[in-house]
């Protein structure tokens, strides 16, 4: 069985007062041992590793560079990420689609470089309504995971994640109905299978879109769904924790 996790995004949200009052909420409301991963605005990792420490919590970036080091001004490598202590990385996510222009074969690199120093990309796909309209879904899904992974050979399950984001649910309240979002989980698990024949079947995938306490239970209860990749209500420790302990049934 692929493990279950719930992972924030909080994109560029969250001040250090708000980071501060998260994880004492956290540290209040006992959560047991899961898999519980938060993506700080860059800045921030180094502070919330600090303040994870006495939770179950693992901190994770928003981005990283296709590249090692070198002149590239702005750019966060994957080593300096790893470095420091965090654990995973959020790749393609459809912000960084749709407004910093990544294509799937940059998504590739990144995804390349993060395994290459050990972090974890949580590599995100996902359709938008045209797209959906149009009947492209499978066809943008399927074609967006089989780029992002050109080349990446695994030697175990837990070495990356997917995340299926379908752009139009996304921050707009608008939930895939747990039916539309298995069918293409279904699609998605059947390609990895057929990519990776010995850990296909245990690839964690995630949904992400509006994601919130009301609907996760739902989403869980299907077969290839496998936890969640959360935004707005990964800002609220007292949401955050509720999707946890809802991963951990
Ligand atoms: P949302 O964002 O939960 O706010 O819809 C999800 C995401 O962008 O990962």
């Amino acid at each position: 069985m692929p493990k279950n996790y719930i992972i924030g995004n909080w994109k560029m949200n969250q001040s250090l007062l708000e980071i501060k009052d998260f994880f004492e909420t956290i540290q209040s409301s006992h959560l047991e041992k899961g898999n519980f991963w938060v993506a700080p605005q860059s800045i921030h990792i180094d502070n919330c590793l600090t303040l994870a420490k006495n939770t179950p919590i693992l901190i994770g970036a928003q981005n990283c560079s296709n590249q090692n080091s070198g002149a590239f001004t702005g750019e966060i490598s994957c080593m300096a990420i790893k470095e420091i202590g965090a654990h995973f990385v959020i790749i393609g996510h459809s912000e960084r689609r749709t407004y910093y222009a990544e294509t799937d074969k940059l998504v590739n690199e990144k995804v390349l470089k993060s395994l290459e120093n050990k972090l974890v990309p949580v590599i995100c796909i996902g359709e938008t309504l045209l797209q959906r309209e149009l009947n492209k879904t499978l066809e943008v899904v399927l074609g967006q995971l089989t780029q992002g992974l050109e080349g990446v050979k695994l030697t175990c399950e837990d070495e990356l994640i997917i995340a299926y984001e379908p752009v139009w649910a996304i921050g707009t309240g608008k939930t895939a109905s747990s039916k539309q979002a298995e069918e293409v989980h279904f699609s998605i698990r059947s390609k990895l299978i057929e990519l990776y024949p010995n850990f296909g079947e245990k690839i964690s995938i995630l949904y992400g879109g509006s994601v919130k306490p009301s609907n996760i239970d739902e989403l869980l209860s299907m077969p290839n769904i496998n936890g969640a990749l959360v935004g707005g209500a990964s800002l609220k420790a007292s949401d955050f924790s509720i999707l946890c302990k809802s991963s951990l049934k």
